[in-house]
């Protein structure tokens, strides 16, 4: 590990926790206690009662407060990666920034650029790449580039891969996943099973 213990933030800017998200927020908890690194989920408001899963999960450290307040004193060691930003994320980044930055939003196809309220704080901000990431692989992705010292572009990724959700039906994810050794796309422990929920649900809807 070239370059361990950065701080990642993810802004939770919704007024719900969703299981979605809670399955996101999990991964990227242990992923950051496993490589040296802090993360933070802030902006939880004290109204919103955490689900049981991230209830004392390990490496999670929850803040009701939000980013301007809690690093008001390191604005310019905060870098928020942004999808409309103009530069690519680069291994030089982690000599610069200490925090990162990440909204707390589900995917959404087209993509809404909800991360625009982060972007109004004026921070730095840096690009994964042309392609929407769901927030635990923008996370993912900026460790290995910032941590490992590994180029945004020599990460292997899977584009809009096709899920089986049995044997006559397929569901399409419009987001860009690291590929993993195995060839699939990394996933949260417990996604592919909500899809697949999600997806009977909906077709359910349509019957
Ligand atoms: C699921 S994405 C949300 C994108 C969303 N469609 C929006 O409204 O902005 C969640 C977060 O991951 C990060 N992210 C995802 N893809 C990215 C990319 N290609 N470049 C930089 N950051 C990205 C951003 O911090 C973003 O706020």
């Amino acid at each position: 590990m070239a370059n361990p213990g950065k701080t990642f933030v993810v802004e939770h800017l919704d007024p719900e926790l969703e299981q979605w998200s809670s399955l996101e927020y999990l991964t990227i908890a242990s992923e950051s206690y496993a490589s040296g690194a802090q993360f933070l989920l802030s902006s939880v408001p004290t109204s919103l009662k955490l689900p049981s899963n991230l209830q004392g999960a390990k490496g999670l450290n929850v803040e009701t407060r939000g980013i301007e307040e809690i690093y008001a004193d390191k604005k310019d060691r905060v870098c928020l990666l942004d999808p409309a930003a103009p530069k690519d994320l680069s291994p030089e980044d982690g000599d610069t920034f200490d925090i990162f930055l990440f909204g707390g939003i589900l995917g959404d196809d087209p993509p809404r650029d909800r991360t625009s309220e982060l972007r109004k704080k004026g921070y730095q901000g840096r690009r994964l790449g042309p392609v929407q990431m769901t927030t635990d692989t923008a996370v993912r992705v900026t460790r290995t580039v910032v941590q490992d010292r590994v180029p945004v572009d020599r990460i292997p990724y899977i584009d809009n891969p096709d899920l089986k959700i049995n044997k006559n039906e397929s569901t399409q994810m419009p987001f860009r996943y690291v590929k993993g050794e195995d060839g699939q796309p990394i996933m949260p422990k417990g996604m592919m099973e909500l899809i697949i929920k999600d997806s009977e649900k909906s077709l359910d809807d349509l019957l």
